[in-house]
């Protein structure tokens, strides 16, 4: 046996392990076995994740940060112990650094209002680029109605790729905030981020970088990169849905107005005037997700004890097989085939609409994405309404996609 093959085995060994973990994955849905593709809009979870769900709502459950007795001490310790788990996860300075949100797209929307709310002005400048999701679009153009900063859009080739030179061009003296994603949710384009950082620092822009997708498929260490704003959400790590984080550098957050106000951000309050809380409390308004603290908590424990470069490197294996199969299949047009990508292909077949294969693969039992992906400049950018988009998680394996081919081949001969 050669040494690839043998660490194929080895994986295909760990994987089917994995698989077990997850129990919706034995599922059948019309009588046949549920092939589960759409781990980029959220995957699914490990039986240790709705375990901590459960075991917080049976044993732990109370308010956090409010009550004197046992019970919400409790809670209130899992609730900032799971902080400090995001905290080592993404190996940020300081907990206080990691804010509890709804998720990614709340996360943004707490920078653009926040920060851009406080920090920017008319004719300011940010660059986004034609990769991005509508969460990471649309806030900003509430921002320039609000103060009328300027969007600007880094543009892609024809195969996805982030163009980097014409990024550079965009870079401005008014530049003031550069938004891009870590990892294309459409096309599964991951960007040169340490390039964007450091081209951006370099001209006194900061950055955020929307970690939706690219948390889940390798390790993400934010200090290494030097970013200064990383959103992402807890349902595609495995985690619950309703619990994401923000993290942002201790200044920054510092400096920052809150995003809402209410209960648990504040120190004192009179009618007169409130003290707000530090941070990352001050961010944090109303009762968050307790339970999906102790999810993400898991979560977390749960990617870490398999290993997130284990991850990347079976999802990779995945993504050259399926890219290589997809391609067997007559008159199939991958969109997107940028040289660094995460688990994601998309592609469209000549003559079928993207909801009637989703329609059909989806009677076989296989879980796709079709249309736009929340994502309509980038169908623009390609001429097409939308796409069918296959995503993989850790649990996947290659049969998932022999049987995603088999099923788009039957789709194919009902066509021609
Ligand atoms: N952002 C999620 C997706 O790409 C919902 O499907």
């Amino acid at each position: 046996m050669n040494a690839i093959s043998a660490v194929s085995e080895n994986t295909a060994f760990n994987v089917a392990r994995w698989r077990a973990d997850f129990p919706l994955l034995a599922e059948q849905v019309y009588d046949k076995p549920l092939v589960f593709l759409d781990s980029a809009a959220s995957a699914q979870k490990p039986q240790s994740v709705i375990d901590a769900v459960s075991y917080c709502y049976e044993h732990e459950y109370a308010n956090i940060h409010r009550g004197v007795y046992w019970l919400s001490q409790k809670s209130t310790e899992a609730y900032e112990q799971a902080r400090v788990k995001v905290q080592g996860f993404i190996n940020a300075a300081s907990e206080r650094e990691i804010v509890f949100t709804k998720g990614t797209t709340e996360a943004i929307n707490l920078v653009a209002s926040s920060y851009g709310g406080s920090e920017l002005q008319a004719g300011d400048e940010i660059i986004l680029s034609h990769l991005e999701h509508h969460a990471n679009i649309v806030p900003w153009q509430l921002l320039r109605q609000r103060i009328g900063i300027e969007i600007k859009v880094a543009p892609i080739d024809e195969q996805g790729n982030f163009l980097l030179e014409e990024f550079e061009k965009l870079l401005s003296p008014r530049t003031r905030l550069v938004a891009i994603t870590h990892g294309s949710n459409a096309l599964g384009t991951i960007p040169p981020v340490d390039d964007i950082i450091r081209l951006s620092h370099a001209r006194g822009a900061l950055v955020l970088l929307d970690g939706a997708q690219a948390v889940v498929h390798g390790p993400v260490d934010v200090q290494a990169l030097d970013v200064d704003f990383y959103a992402f959400s807890g349902h595609k790590l495995y985690g619950p849905s309703g619990i994401g984080v923000l993290y942002g550098k201790a200044d920054l957050l510092k400096a920052m107005p809150p995003y809402q106000g209410g209960g648990d951000m504040i120190k004192s309050v009179t009618f007169e005037k409130t003290e707000f809380a530090d941070i990352p409390g001050r961010f944090e308004a109303g009762t968050p997700h307790i339970a999906g603290a102790y999810g993400l908590s898991a979560a977390i424990d749960y990617v870490s004890a398999i290993g997130m470069s284990n991850i990347a490197r079976h999802e990779q294996e995945l993504l050259s097989y399926a890219t290589a199969r997809l391609q067997e299949i007559n008159s199939l047009r991958l969109i997107g085939t940028a040289d660094n990508k995460a688990g994601i292909v998309s592609f469209e077949l000549d003559g079928v609409h993207a909801h009637d294969i989703g329609t059909i693969l989806d009677r076989e039992g296989i879980a796709v994405r079709v249309g736009h992906h929340c994502a309509q400049p980038l169908m623009e950018r390609f001429n097409i309404t939308g796409t069918v988009r296959a995503s993989f998680g850790l649990y996947n394996n290659k049969a998932d996609i022999d049987a995603l081919v088999a099923a788009l081949g039957a789709v194919r001969e009902i066509f021609d």
